[in-house]
C-alpha cells in the first residue's frame, strides 16, 4: 500500500464513529472505556475481541452473524483496519468497534471480567527464541487474558503455523488451562465449528491458497 493511500485511510479512522485510537498514555493513566464498553456501544451485550484483527475479517464476519453481542478488532496497524471499520460503517453495523493499541496494553483496555471471547486470527508465530516475549500465547498474555475474561470466557486461536499451534498445545497442557478443542486441519475435520470455516482472513486465504493446513485451538484459562 502507497505511503499517501495509507495517508488517506489515516485521515479517515480519525472521522470513523467506530475507530478509537487512544495514545499510549492516555491508555496507561486512566482508559476512558476500560470497564465501561457497555456505553460506548450503548447496551449490556457480550463483548468478543479480535486480536491482531489486521482488515478485521473475523470482527466483521462474527458481528454480521452475532447482532446479539458487540465485536472489538485490536490492532496496531490503523491503515489495516480501516478496511473492516469502513465495511462495518457502510454496512450500518453498531456493534463493531476498533481500537488501535498495542495487545500488551489489552487490561488497561478492558477491566476484570468484561469481555466474554477473544479471537487470536494468525498472529506472527514469532519463531525466534528472542521473540518469545512478542508470541500472543505466551504466559504473559494468557495472564492478561484472564484477568479481563469472564469466568466462562474462552481464547480461540487458528493459525497456519505448526509452530503456533505446537507452541500453544504445550503451554497449555503445561500450565493446566482447560483444552476444549484442538484441530490440525480445520477444513478436514468433520467437528470443526463452523464459526471456525465459515470465515476466511486475508492472512488465511493467502496460506490457503498455498495449500497449508489451518489449525485450530479453543481453550479456558485456569486462574494463575
Ligand atoms: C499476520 S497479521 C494477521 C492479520 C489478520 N488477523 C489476518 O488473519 O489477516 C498479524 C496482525 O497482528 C498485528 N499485531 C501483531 N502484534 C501486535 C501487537 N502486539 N499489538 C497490536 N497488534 C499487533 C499486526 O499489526 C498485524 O496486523
Amino acid at each position: 500500500m502507497g505511503s499517501k493511500n495509507k495517508l488517506k485511510r489515516f485521515k479517515e479512522n480519525e472521522t470513523f464513529e467506530n475507530v478509537i485510537q487512544p495514545t499510549r498514555e492516555e491508555v496507561i493513566t486512566g482508559f476512558q472505556y476500560k470497564g465501561k464498553w457497555h456505553s460506548f456501544f450503548g447496551n449490556n451485550k457480550p463483548i468478543v475481541l479480535e486480536l491482531g484483527c489486521g482488515k478485521g475479517e473475523y470482527a466483521i464476519a462474527l458481528a454480521q452473524k452475532n447482532p446479539d453481542k458487540n465485536f472489538i478488532g485490536i490492532d496496531i496497524k490503523g491503515a489495516r483496519f480501516w478496511r473492516g471499520a469502513k465495511t462495518a460503517i457502510e454496512n450500518k453495523m453498531d456493534n463493531v468497534a476498533f481500537v488501535r493499541t498495542q495487545i500488551e496494553l489489552i487490561d488497561f483496555i478492558f477491566a476484570e471480567n468484561e469481555v466474554d471471547e477473544i479471537w487470536i486470527t494468525f498472529p506472527d508465530p514469532q519463531i525466534k527464541y528472542k521473540r518469545t516475549k512478542h508470541r500472543l500465547t505466551n504466559s504473559e498474555f494468557l495472564k492478561k487474558y484472564h484477568k479481563i475474561l469472564n469466568s466462562e470466557g474462552c481464547v480461540n486461536l487458528k493459525t497456519d503455523s505448526e509452530f503456533m499451534h505446537g507452541y500453544t498445545l504445550g503451554l497449555l497442557h503445561g500450565e493446566g488451562h482447560e483444552v476444549l478443542h484442538a484441530n490440525h486441519d480445520v477444513y478436514k475435520n468433520v467437528y470443526s465449528p463452523k464459526e471456525v470455516i465459515e470465515t476466511q482472513t486475508f492472512y488465511e486465504k493467502q496460506y490457503l491458497e498455498q495449500g497449508k493446513p489451518i489449525t485450530y485451538i479453543k481453550f479456558r484459562i485456569r486462574p494463575f
